[in-house]
């Protein structure tokens, strides 16, 4: 009887969540009340569970297809404020995670699978220029990479590396000057354009600090990197 309700429970909730009547908290315990629940714990727990597990992620308005990942990148404000990026329902980078800094914030993601191979931020402002490159341009075709700009991107920024990013399927990053707020998602070894890109330029006149610019962020679903049998990176 217990086992029957909660089955009837969980296809209320999925019902709702398709309708989208997500936070119908009234509406779900009114039916937990008819199946003979009368724990509003239980109810609720139950349904953060389903929905946990069915709807959208990293706050996006819709779920994404099964061969799509969830995305969502900010960039720092000024030079106080980090950047935050989730992935796949996960952040993996924010100032409350102190994992981020001034520079570029970049998470390189198994574009097949969603695993995380690394993420950290270089420092574009004491950071050595080989260092920088070479860590960008070992980042294997495949991977996704999300990256965040914090403060100012640009002190150690080289045209090789800008190159990197074009590889990548960026275009703006060769416009992005000294304290520009950027932010993208690509994937390396694909020179065709993301879909992911957006900049934010320095300029006194329009700056919203002081001497920034106004935050930018993109999000959306980006698709999987397909197997080598389709052929297509
Ligand atoms: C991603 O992971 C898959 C499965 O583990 C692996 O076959 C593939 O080589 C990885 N991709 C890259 C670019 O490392
Ligand atoms: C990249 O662009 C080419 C030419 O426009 C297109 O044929 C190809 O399908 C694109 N690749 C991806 C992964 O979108």
């Amino acid at each position: 009887m217990r086992n029957q309700a909660v089955v009837l429970l969980a296809a209320v909730i999925i019902v709702l969540i398709t309708w989208g009547l997500s936070n119908s908290f009234d509406v779900l315990e009114e039916a937990g009340y008819i199946l003979g629940f009368n724990d509003n714990h239980q109810i609720k727990a139950t349904f953060q569970r389903a929905y946990s597990i069915t709807g959208p992620k990293c706050s996006l308005t819709r779920v994404c297809p099964s061969d799509h990942f969830a995305l969502r990148i900010s960039s720092g404000a000024a030079n106080v404020v980090g950047p935050k990026i989730c992935f796949d329902g996960k952040i993996l980078m924010s100032n409350v995670m102190n994992n981020v800094g001034p520079g570029l914030n970049i998470v390189v993601v198994n574009g097949t699978n969603g695993q995380v191979e690394k993420c950290g931020y270089l420092n574009m402002d004491t950071g050595k220029a080989e260092y920088i490159l070479a860590y960008l341009k070992e980042i294997r075709p495949g991977m996704i990479v999300l990256v965040a700009s914090f403060d100012d991107v640009t002190p150690k920024m080289t045209d090789e590396m800008r190159e990197v990013f074009v590889g990548m399927g960026s275009t703006l990053i060769k416009s992005v000057k000294h304290r520009d707020s950027w932010v993208f998602a690509g994937k390396a070894g694909t020179e065709n354009r993301t879909l992911f890109e957006k900049q934010a330029v320095n300029d006194e006149k329009t700056n919203i600090y002081e001497g920034w610019p106004e935050i930018v962020e993109i999000a959306g679903c980006i698709p999987r990197t397909l197997t080598l049998k389709n052929r297509r990176i």
